[in-house]
């Protein structure tokens, strides 16, 4: 696992979420209740930015067809999406946001 700097803390706002290239990878980072989550931020059913829909709590919904992920998890809920999200371990270090990614990914 390769930690990686995200961005800062200070730039995520409670249950703000936002969008950036990390490695390649399209990431949403979002901030509930002042935990940090990481996912993919493409959703798995036709590849829609997810960080363009709703976040409900921990549930993020696709604005393009309305599937809803668990963003702890990455757990598909909602139809029509079925396959999960890849999520992320997230650090925060001095007021900076990391996430953990696979060498591979
Ligand atoms: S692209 Fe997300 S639900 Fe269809």
């Amino acid at each position: 696992m390769k930690k990686l700097f995200v961005c800062e803390a200070e730039k995520m706002e409670n249950a703000a979420k936002k969008r950036f290239m990390v490695k390649g990878m399209a990431v949403m980072i979002a901030n509930v209740e002042g935990e940090f989550y990481a996912t993919q931020d493409t959703c798995t059913h036709a590849e829609s930015s997810l960080t363009a829909g709703h976040l409900h709590g921990f549930m993020i919904e696709c604005a393009r067809h309305g599937a809803a992920f668990d963003i702890r998890s990455g757990e598909a809920k909602i139809l029509p999406a079925v396959t999960p999200l890849k999520t992320f371990p997230v650090i925060v270090e001095e007021g900076k946001i990391y996430i953990e990614m696979n060498e591979d990914v």
